[in-house]
């Protein structure tokens, strides 16, 4: 198998692909989380913007000259999050969302949070193997208030998963 290269974005030369990328992985969640909050595409081309606009600042993978995958963090002064976590979907379960959540990681030493859907176990699943713990529902509703911009309906289906650095900071 190719070998895979992990680099910050290019834009805006790769907005498209890092787009589509989004929009087919996404696709994941289609009939998982709850149908009101659904829509086709799940992210619109303004609203990347807008997140590029807010400062999320992607990492790209790429595997023989492809685009697979995409992972944002964004800096909120005592935490980084993690957004936007998507690998395309013939592309999983090869090790590169594994491969992107270790590269981000390292661009900070400050704790890291992540929201996801509460339905998406797979989301799940995948962050507790990287050592992310999922927060108490008290402490979801005040991180997502204090850190992120989501509608209220979305707080009530979400979960938030902290690193091992947020737990430290938070005893
Ligand atoms: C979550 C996601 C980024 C993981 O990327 P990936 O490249 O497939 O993950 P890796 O190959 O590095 O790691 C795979 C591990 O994650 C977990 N995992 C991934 N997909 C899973 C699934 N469908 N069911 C159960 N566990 C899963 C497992 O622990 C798995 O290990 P295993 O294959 O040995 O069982 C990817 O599945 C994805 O893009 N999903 C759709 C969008 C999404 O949910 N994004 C996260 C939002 S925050």
């Amino acid at each position: 198998m190719s070998a895979l290269t992990l680099r910050p974005i290019r834009l805006p030369a790769e907005f498209n692909a890092i787009h589509r990328v989004i929009n087919d992985s996404a696709q994941a969640y289609s009939g998982v989380i709850p149908a009101d909050c659904w829509h086709e595409p799940y992210m619109s081309q303004s609203e990347l913007e807008a997140e590029i606009a807010d400062a999320v600042h992607f990492t790209v993978a790429s595997r023989a000259n492809e685009l697979v995958a995409v992972m944002g963090v964004q800096d909120r002064d005592a935490v980084m999050l993690i957004r936007h976590a998507y690998v395309s979907t013939h592309a999983r379960r090869s090790g590169i969302g594994s491969a992107l959540l270790r590269h981000v990681c390292q661009l900070s030493d400050k704790p890291f949070l992540i929201g996801t859907w509460a339905a998406a176990t797979w989301a799940i699943e995948f962050y507790c193997r990287h050592g992310f713990k999922v927060v108490s529902d008290s402490d979801k509703d005040e991180l997502l208030g204090r850190y992120w911009r989501v509608p209220a309906r979305q707080v009530k289906t979400s979960v938030v998963l902290a690193d091992q650095r947020w737990s430290a900071t938070a005893c």
